[in-house]
């Protein structure tokens, strides 16, 4: 076959520069301007990187137009529900789904390495009770790399693969440690006797000792229904390609620092109400809202140029049509709607605001639909979890995202520094 390039013409001399064209197995196809500058002289310029493919990838693929997430080749649509969280981590990070007995195993090594040193505990000591759980979840995951600290030999997959399943296993565990922080009460140790997503709602819901908060009269016992529904919810949030978070991470391990540092330099990035920050925002948006005869008015000031507010939980920068994710969510909340007692109010204001934004040209327009920060709420806090643990959530299904894209990062000689350049208009 012949080679593909594109020819770039400097109309200001003519002069002409040849680049080739890659070809993946999915999506666009991608100009390999490697040696632009060495070339012409010139840097390229693209904020935000709205054009730029910044590595070459083997784990997930979103195509924005048609509506579509794959990890692993596998459409999300396909996984969320029907496999376990767990058995999605080892697909993302192993490239196949585990059989019954890989899968049996790799539950139970979770399950045992979701113990803390007792020193992550003493730092937990040392924040103020009231520190927002994603503060201290990021500078807990920060210190992990100092009690794990090694020097990874690339042919030694055992240690890397250690290295994975061990921050895959201890995230919800800090997650819990840091709702726990917040408001100033002991932290409870996870229980080996219970699966990766029922263990944290017993962090987070049991006081020392195992015995379940009690709230009205009632304990709280941990249901099936709830699990299933943040085990979905993990699923979604799994993997994402090179958004924000995961460039970080991946700009982060670039320079050879510590996967734990990068992950939690990705935490950081994922706080920003842009990003995954956007979740407990939707919550407050769709209060202040309050009522379903107020969207209007929300919506107009969304559109208003001159005026901040912006719709949280709403557009994206892949997805121009809907986001895969939020339909798949947006099914759950209708299954959930009578055995998880949703909330009726939100769920009113929610469909409104849906309705009146995609029925309006400046949403039409731009592309703008719900993304799933927008559905993930309600469903949460009919699980009881506190708003400050929205984005928690999501750094816990994201975890074997990051470590998986730093593995391939780190695994790929390929991989350089991440050093880009700038247009200079200062003195
Ligand atoms: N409300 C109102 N207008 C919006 C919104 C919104 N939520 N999102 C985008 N727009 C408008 C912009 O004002 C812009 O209009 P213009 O062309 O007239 O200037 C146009 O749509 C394009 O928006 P950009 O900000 O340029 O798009 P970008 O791809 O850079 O940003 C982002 C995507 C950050 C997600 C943006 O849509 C946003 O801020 N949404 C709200 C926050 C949110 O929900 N974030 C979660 C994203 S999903 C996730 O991270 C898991």
């Amino acid at each position: 076959m012949a080679k593909k390039t594109m020819t770039m013409i400097d109309n200001r001399n003519g002069k002409q520069f040849e680049y080739d064209i890659l070809s993946g197995t999915r999506g666009p196809d991608v100009v390999n301007i490697q040696s632009f500058y060495k070339d012409s002289g010139m840097f390229t310029y693209d904020p935000g990187y709205t054009s730029t493919a910044s590595c070459e990838s083997k784990i997930t693929f979103i195509d924005g137009e048609n509506s579509e997430l794959r990890y692993r080749g596998q459409l999300i649509s396909d996984l969320a529900g029907k496999y376990s969280f767990l058995d999605v981590c080892y697909l993302l990070m192993q490239g196949d789904l585990p059989d019954k007995k890989t899968s049996n195993e790799f539950d139970l090594e979770i399950r045992h390495r979701s113990f803390l040193h007792e020193g992550i505990l003493k730092i937990f000591d040392a924040f103020p009770s009231g520190a927002h759980p994603m503060a201290t979840l990021g500078s807990a995951v920060n210190a992990l790399s100092s009690f794990y600290y090694e020097h990874l030999i690339l042919e030694n997959e055992d240690a890397f693969s250690e290295m994975r399943r061990r921050i895959i296993a201890k995230i919800p565990t800090i997650a819990a440690m840091s709702y726990k922080n917040s408001i100033g009460v002991p932290m409870t140790y996870p229980d080996v006797d219970r699966y990766f997503t029922e263990n944290f709602l017993y962090m987070l819901r049991a006081y020392p000792g195992g015995k379940m908060r009690n709230i009205g009269g009632k304990n709280e016992e941990i249901r099936q229904v709830e699990v299933d529904a943040l085990d979905a919810i993990f699923t979604l949030h799994a993997d994402h390609e090179q958004n924000a978070s995961t460039t970080t991470v991946r700009n982060v391990g670039s320079t050879g620092a510590h996967p734990y540092v990068a992950i939690s330099s990705g935490i950081a990035a994922l706080w920003g109400p842009a990003h995954g920050g956007a979740n407990e925002k939707v919550m407050d948006q769709l209060a202040l809202i309050g009522d379903t005869k107020n969207v209007a008015k929300y919506i107009e000031k969304a559109k208003d140029k001159n005026d901040p507010f912006r719709l949280m939980g709403f557009g994206h920068r892949v997805y121009k049509s809907r986001d895969p994710r939020a339909e798949t969510l947006k099914k759950l909340q209708d299954k959930l709607k009578k055995d998880l007692n949703l909330d009726s109010n939100l769920l009113n204001v929610a469909a409104e605001v849906e309705r009146i934004a995609l029925s309006d040209d400046y949403f039409i327009q731009r592309g703008l639909y719900p993304n799933i920060d927008f559905y993930s709420g309600v469903i949460l806090t009919a699980l009881k979890i506190p708003e400050s643990m929205f984005t928690p959530i999501f750094v816990i299904g994201r975890t074997v995202g990051w470590i998986s894209q730093w593995t391939e990062l780190v695994q790929d000689p390929k991989t350089k520094i991440a050093r880009p350049r700038q247009l200079y208009t200062g003195k």
